[in-house]
């Protein structure tokens, strides 16, 4: 009587559903395909050696799609909670132009569009939108991922996860496979080798299995994840498209689909997988074998030579680094990083790190200028650090922020550590610091309009920093030497982060004041736990001396002028506040915007962090254009509440001074 039954209800299925919607297609390879007919490719997915290659290398945020032409239906009515089934197998391999700076890797997606509405590159696959936008239309993805976004929870570099409508997997396990005897045995994803992948769904069950293998191991019995979730039908339109997405940033990966069979009415058929193309990067040593085999004199003398110059390669080494050869890579370096340059490659873009490279200096260490073999120009910080252990926590912590993009921050292309020490590669900024243009006596005094910009980029970058991440990442040393301004004069925010690093190398659980005097919030000398609110004072000290042309502190002013906050805050209770602009941009301004300006930077400074205004206010000010009759009058009536709870009068304002602070921050710790 069952499998009767059963026969009957497959009957009825196929009567049901019209005959175009069974859908069984198998791509053993992709040659001889035609764009639009036989799949579609989106953006920059294109045909490459009998593959589908997903992103290319010259576009930095690459996005990559390729659907089949038709969508194919997912349920009976686009409120039904009953799902169709389907079986898909695929092979694909992940490529890294450098091992140990991988992408993300690339999904497998269901998408009621071919180009879902908001979808952002990077670290988002070219489907997923940020936490800012959440809603997207109906999307439910098998994420391959060979890169690790803590911000996502990911649980490593190296895993397969259930996207449903949102980048945070609903589930992740590591990538691997189950043998015959039941063993898990890993497989890296990232290598370029090629992986098979197995998708059941059961549209009744409403249960996943997801398998992964290497292309030439037979399928594993079990799967390597699965999952049941009740609420699928909410993830799923009627029709859906059916492919394959991935994106990138500057860290090349290569994602390509080699093969690809899928079903709707049974099991997708097996894909031969002996003739699969397979990718590897061309390793640079291999024509030097090559003409090693060519005779055996020429092969000596090759021998000869390698010998005598990985000798003296090592006798460089050893002379350049003395007794320290502690240059290994470890696991955990691999793990977070984007790109890890060499040494050497650091030595040669740095002219040896040369004095006349030399950019700057100060407490974490020296910058330097380099060109790259490729024609790039960076900036190489070097961090010294006494403790590994310190080090090894706060790169953690930074290898997370190096995924951190944005227009308005200063973009960490990669690292290299030798020992405790740590160099960061940056991108070069050509126009320097902000606090040159505006101390410095340029040839070209920088105008208002600039000032304003730069403000309002820099604004735009912290705003990012504090509310733009799952996470929210706390700068701690907002100053205007650590303002670059780029090609086009506009402001970037550098070293984020990096006043942690002193933090890790003290006793846990004991938290000493990180920062530079003059920026420092007051409260940071009483409870010395950095808050957004402590990094919007510094940000404040910053508008007041770029709007006024004045350091925070300046020790020849008259006694009572020295601290900049208070000069513009005493002005600011004589109703004088516009005094306070700096003369040399005198007439190129409004006087009610500078007014604004000037408010807004005190209002940052106000002595209760509960009253000073968050990143988002003051970027609404500082960006919007019409905002200046309304916004700041919402906002600067803290400044006055201010002033009255304190009594007002400049006896009152005095005590706000930042001269609070303990003998030790007395120090500059710059
Ligand atoms: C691809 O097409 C060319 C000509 O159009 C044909 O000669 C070749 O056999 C085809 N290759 C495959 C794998 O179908
Ligand atoms: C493929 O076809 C689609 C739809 O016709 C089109 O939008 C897309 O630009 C094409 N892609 C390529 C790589 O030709
Ligand atoms: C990569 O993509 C960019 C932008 O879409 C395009 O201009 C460039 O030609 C592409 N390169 C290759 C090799 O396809
Ligand atoms: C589906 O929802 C629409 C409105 O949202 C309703 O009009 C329709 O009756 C529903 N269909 C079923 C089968 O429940
Ligand atoms: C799916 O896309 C179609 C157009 O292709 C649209 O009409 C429909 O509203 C979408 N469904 C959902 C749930 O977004
Ligand atoms: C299965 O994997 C385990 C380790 O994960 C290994 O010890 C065992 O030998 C493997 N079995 C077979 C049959 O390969
Ligand atoms: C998933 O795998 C389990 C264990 O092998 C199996 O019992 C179940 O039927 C599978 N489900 C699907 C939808 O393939
Ligand atoms: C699969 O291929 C890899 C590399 O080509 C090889 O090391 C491995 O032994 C192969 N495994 C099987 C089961 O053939
Ligand atoms: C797989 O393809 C190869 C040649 O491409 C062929 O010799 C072999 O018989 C095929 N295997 C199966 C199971 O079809
Ligand atoms: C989130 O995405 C929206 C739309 O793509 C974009 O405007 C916004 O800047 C993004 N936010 C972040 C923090 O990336």
């Amino acid at each position: 009587m069952r499998p009767f039954s059963a026969v009957v209800r497959l009957l009825l299925l196929h009567l049901f559903l019209s005959p175009t919607s069974a859908l069984d297609f198998l791509f053993n390879s992709f040659t001889n395909i035609t764009n639009a007919t036989d799949l579609i490719l989106i953006n920059d997915a294109r045909l490459d050696a009998a593959a589908i290659r997903l992103t290319n290398d010259t576009n930095q945020f690459a996005v990559g799609r390729v659907f089949y032409p038709t969508k194919i239906p997912m349920k009976p009515t686009s409120n039904s909670t009953s799902v169709t089934s389907f079986s898909t197998s695929f092979v694909f391999s992940v490529l890294p132009d450098i091992a140990s700076s991988p992408g993300f890797g690339l999904c497998f997606v269901l998408s009621n569009s071919t180009s879902p509405p908001n979808a952002l590159a990077s670290q988002y696959f070219g489907l997923f939108t940020n936490a800012t936008v959440p809603f997207v239309a109906p999307l439910l993805a098998v994420e391959f991922d060979t890169g690790q976004n803590p911000e996502f929870n990911d649980p490593n570099g190296n895993h397969i996860g259930i996207d449903l409508n949102n980048i945070e997997s609903a589930i992740t396990t590591p990538a691997g496979y189950y043998n015959s005897t039941g063993g898990f045995v890993p497989i890296q994803m990232r290598t370029g080798q090629n992986v098979r992948a197995w998708i059941e769904f059961d549209g009744t069950s409403l249960e996943f299995n997801v398998t992964v293998a290497p292309a030439n191991v037979s399928r594993p019995s079990l799967p390597t994840l699965t999952y049941i979730d009740p609420k699928i039908a909410n993830y799923v339109s009627a029709e859906m498209f059916v492919g394959f997405s991935a994106s990138k940033t500057q860290w090349i990966e290569a994602q390509r689909v080699l093969a690809w069979s899928f079903s709707n009415t049974g099991i997708a058929r097996d894909i031969n997988t002996t003739n699969l193309p397979v990718f590897q990067l061309v390793s640079p040593s291999s024509s030097l074998s090559s003409s090693a085999i060519a005779g055996i004199s020429i092969g000596c003398v090759v021998f000869v030579l390698i010998l005598a110059s990985a000798f003296y390669l090592y006798w460089r080494k050893k002379r350049t680094e003395g007794e320290e050869t502690d240059d290994e890579i470890e696991d955990w370096e691999l793990e977070y990083w984007p790109h890890r340059f060499s040494n050497e490659e650091l030595r040669e873009a740095t002219g040896g790190f040369s004095t006349d490279q030399l950019l700057g200096s100060g407490g974490f260490g020296k910058v330097y200028k380099g060109t790259l073999s490729n024609g790039t120009e960076i900036a190489v910080k070097c961090v010294n650090h006494d403790s590994k252990q310190g080090l090894r926590e706060f790169m953690a912590e930074i290898a997370s922020m190096g995924r951190l993009q944005h227009k308005n921050l200063v973009q960490m292309r990669g690292w290299c550590r030798k020992a405790n020490e740590l160099m960061l590669v940056y991108d070069y900024m050509p126009n320097g610091s902000l606090n040159r243009w505006i101390f410095d006596n340029p040839k070209t005094v920088l105008g208002w309009e600039r000032r304003r910009r730069v403000l309002a980029d820099v604004a735009e970058g912290l705003n990012y920093l504090h509310h733009g991440w799952d996470q929210m990442v706390i700068h701690r040393d907002i100053k205007s030497s650590n303002i670059l301004l780029d090609a086009e004069m506009r402001g970037r925010l550098g070293d984020f982060g990096l006043a942690k690093l002193y933090q890790h190398g003290e006793v846990p659980h004991t938290t000493r004041v990180v920062g530079t005097f003059g920026y420092l919030a007051p409260e940071l000398a009483t409870v010395a736990a950095p808050t957004a609110a402590s990094d919007v004072y510094s940000f404040g000290v910053v508008l007041l001396e770029v709007a006024c042309g004045r350091k925070p502190i300046e020790m020849e002013a008259a006694e009572d002028e020295e601290v900049l906050v208070d000069w513009v805050r005493k002005l600011y209770f004589r109703g004088r506040v516009g005094e306070a602009a700096d003369p040399r941009i005198n007439g190129e301004y409004e006087a009610a915007e500078m007014e604004i300006a000037l408010k807004l930077g005190l209002a940052c400074c106000h002595p209760d962090p509960q009253r000073r205004p968050n990143m988002r206010e003051i970027v609404a000010v500082l960006v919007g254009e019409a905002a200046s009759a309304t916004a700041p009058a919402h906002l600067l009536s803290e400044l006055a509440r201010g002033d009255s709870s304190i009594g007002g009068g400049d006896g009152g304002s005095d005590d706000l001074s930042m001269e609070v602070a303990p003998p030790q921050l007395q120090q500059p710790l710059v």
